[in-house]
């Protein structure tokens, strides 16, 4: 089953047909909300409000390790990531939908991992590629069967938020490699692989970064909620595209 995680605009599935609701408990606490279990497009799929049904949860208080230990609980055996970012790199302007190879991440404070506590033997991960190639790979044919262009690959950096960037701020996360910026990829991807679940992401670039085209002297965050609402609508067509090819 394919778990969804929507983020900032993608509250609820409005292309759903919700089959049941579930409050799921988890060792890590409390997930973001009720999972919503229904079909998309005849398939079934499970799918969280990462920031709460009502957008209450703001990125950094996320509990990212019980969302995904939620969805896998409960049968999911591979994530979609709906999150909206700033672009950094010219073509990632906003409306532009993007799915990101690599993570750059500089978050902190977060619980980040499964393997922690008394109990735990010391484990490492190998991160080498964070998302998923064959999900991505499967991603990029629902949006060609869609007719939606999407931008192959790119460097996501994930900050702390709640607040946006300074310019130079995004002048580093440049020369770090990054191409966009956003507060919620990390450590959800990394908990992803923790736990052996297929995750990759949809970045829809709502704004671009501080200091970079029209927020070259603010980003104006009214702008960003029509954008928002705009690529939406492209991100549930993708997303039942790529249900309808699931084998
Ligand atoms: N920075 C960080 N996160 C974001 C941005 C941004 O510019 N836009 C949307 N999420």
């Amino acid at each position: 089953m394919l778990g969804i995680i929507g983020g900032t605009g993608l509250t609820q599935l409005s292309n759903l047909e919700i089959t049941r609701r579930q409050i799921v408990r988890t060792p890590f606490g409390d997930p973001s909300g009720a999972l919503t279990f229904g079909k998309l497009n005849g398939r079934e799929v499970a799918f969280l409000a990462r920031h709460g049904y009502g957008h209450t949860i703001p990125p950094h208080e996320v509990n990212y390790r019980a969302n995904i230990w939620a969805l896998h609980s409960e049968g999911a055996a591979q994530v979609v990531s709906v999150a909206s970012v700033g672009g950094i790199r010219a073509d990632l302007t906003p409306g532009a939908l993007a799915i990101p190879h690599q993570v750059l991440d500089y978050t902190w404070g977060r619980k980040h991992t499964f393997f922690e506590g008394p109990d735990q033997p010391v484990t490492h991960i190998d991160f080498t590629h964070p998302y998923c190639e064959v999900l991505r790979g499967r991603l990029l044919k629902a949006a060609a069967a869609a007719g939606q262009a999407v931008v192959n690959k790119g460097v996501y950096a994930a900050t702390q938020g709640p607040r946006l960037e300074s310019a130079a701020e995004i002048d580093r996360l440049e020369r770090d490699g990054a191409d966009m910026v956003g507060m919620t990829g990390m450590p959800e991807a990394s908990l992803a692989k923790e736990i052996g679940m297929r995750y990759a992401a949809v970045a829809v670039v709502v704004n671009h970064a501080a200091g970079r085209g029209d927020s070259s002297e603010e980003i104006h965050l009214d702008q960003i909620n029509a954008v928002l609402q705009a690529s939406m609508v492209k991100v549930r067509t993708l997303l039942e595209k790529l249900v309808a090819a699931d084998d």
